[in-house]
C-alpha cells in the first residue's frame, strides 16, 4: 500500500505516494523526474546514486524514500545557480574529468561535501574522499585535478 511522504529535495518540498519499499534514487529517478541520480549496483558499491541527506554524501540506493522525509536532500539537480555553473561543474567539464559522465553526479555531490569541510584539501585527501564513486572511465586523475581546480577556484571568490 502506497504512503503519501514529503521529500524535500534541492530545497522544495515534493509530496508523492511511495511504496514503503521504494528507494530514495528509485524515488528520486521515476517519480520525482530527478533523473541526474543515477543507479548502478544498487548494493551502495559505486557511489553513482550518491546524494546529499543533510550535507552529508549518502548512498541513495541504501536508503528508504520514506526514512529520507524530514531531511534535506541535494541531487545534482541543485548544484548549479540557475544557469550559472557551480565551479565543481566548470572544473569537470574544463579539466576533461568526464567521459560517459555517469559516475559525475556522485562525483560532484561527493566533492562538494569534502570542499565545505576542507576547502583546500591535498590530492590524498580527495583520493579518500571520493574512494566510494567509482568511475569505470576516466582513471580518476583528471577527477582529482577537477577538484584540486574547483577548490582553487572557490578559495579565490571568498
Ligand atoms: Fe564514465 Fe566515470 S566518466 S564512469
Amino acid at each position: 500500500m502506497k504512503k503519501i511522504v514529503t521529500l524535500n529535495v534541492n530545497g522544495l518540498d515534493y509530496e508523492t505516494a511511495l511504496e514503503p519499499r521504494r528507494t530514495l534514487a528509485e524515488a528520486l529517478r521515476y517519480d520525482l523526474g530527478l533523473t541526474g541520480t543515477k543507479i548502478g549496483c544498487k548494493i551502495g558499491d559505486c557511489g553513482a546514486c550518491t546524494v546529499l541527506i543533510d550535507g552529508v554524501p549518502s548512498s541513495s540506493c541504501l536508503v528508504l524514500a520514506i526514512e529520507a522525509e524530514g531531511h534535506e536532500i541535494m541531487t545534482i539537480e541543485g548544484v548549479a545557480d540557475g544557469n550559472k555553473l557551480h565551479p565543481l561543474q566548470e572544473a569537470f567539464v574544463e579539466v576533461g574529468a568526464i567521459q560517459c559522465g555517469f559516475c559525475t553526479p556522485g562525483m560532484v555531490l561527493t566533492a562538494l561535501a569534502l570542499l565545505k569541510d576542507n576547502s583546500d584539501p591535498t590530492d590524498a585527501q580527495i583520493r579518500r574522499a571520493l574512494s566510494g564513486n567509482l568511475c569505470r572511465c576516466t582513471g580518476y586523475q583528471k577527477i582529482v585535478e577537477a577538484v584540486r581546480e574547483a577548490a582553487k577556484r572557490m578559495l579565490r571568490t571568498c
